[in-house]
């Protein structure tokens, strides 16, 4: 499973880029909004520290323009996906810039039936947003098993992109779903890291360590 960071904030990437657990990174207008950042500026600097595709988001709502805006993008890096909404306006901006050769990432899916047309329209990766389902009392966890039984039932190449991540058990149950990349913010990916039980463990180790005055170097 591939580990996108959902952030715009530099730091944040750099740390867990010199992880090895970055293999690409995803950005929306809100997160831009949040860094204070210009758009292209900061999306250039991301594009040079991380290897895998950093996706940016079109502004524009007609295809003509998101078409514009997406080729604008990817002169930023070879690296951009252009992330496009999935709106009928966003699944021709879709055909045109994946078939230009464009890696294209087609957010705000909330329907299986949404993710068989980013499929159709050469979607490089289809966002499905788990967490904004779970808020209205919906389980994105089943449209995750729909979109990935869907794909495999008919050999469709797009990659489920799980976002809208908000707990570590949404990226567990994305691995178990088989999802092939999941998007969360730093703070999820690293609270993954966290078991009382080791805790409990290092604390005991630790006291072990005073007691005995183990020392190696
Ligand atoms: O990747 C999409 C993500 O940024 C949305 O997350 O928490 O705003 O629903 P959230």
């Amino acid at each position: 499973m591939k580990f996108f960071v959902d952030t715009a904030e530099i730091d944040a990437i750099a740390e867990l880029n010199d992880l090895g657990m970055v293999d690409g990174v995803t950005t929306n207008p809100s997160l831009i909004k949040k860094s204070g950042r210009d758009i292209i500026e900061v999306t250039r600097e991301i594009c040079a520290m991380v290897d895998g595709p950093v996706s940016a988001e079109v502004t524009a709502t007609d295809a003509e323009t998101m078409i514009a805006e997406g080729r604008k993008l990817v002169e930023i890096a070879g690296n951009i996906a252009v992330k496009v909404p999935l709106t009928w306006d966003g699944l021709k901006a879709c055909k045109v810039l994946s078939d230009d050769g464009h890696m294209v990432n087609v957010t705000l899916c909330f329907s299986a039936n949404q993710a068989l047309l980013a499929a159709k329209a050469g979607a490089t990766f289809i966002s499905p947003f788990i967490g904004r389902l779970d808020d209205i009392n919906l389980d994105g966890m089943e449209l995750i098993e729909d979109i990935r039984t869907i794909y495999d039932n008919y050999g469709f190449e797009t990659q489920i992109l799980a976002a809208s991540i908000r707990s570590v058990n949404h990226i567990l149950d994305s691995a178990r779903i088989g999802a092939d990349v999941i998007t969360a913010p730093p703070s999820v990916i690293k609270a993954m890291v966290n078991h009382p039980l080791t805790d409990k463990g290092l604390d005991a180790f630790l006291a072990d360590i005073k007691a005995a005055g183990i020392k190696i170097l």
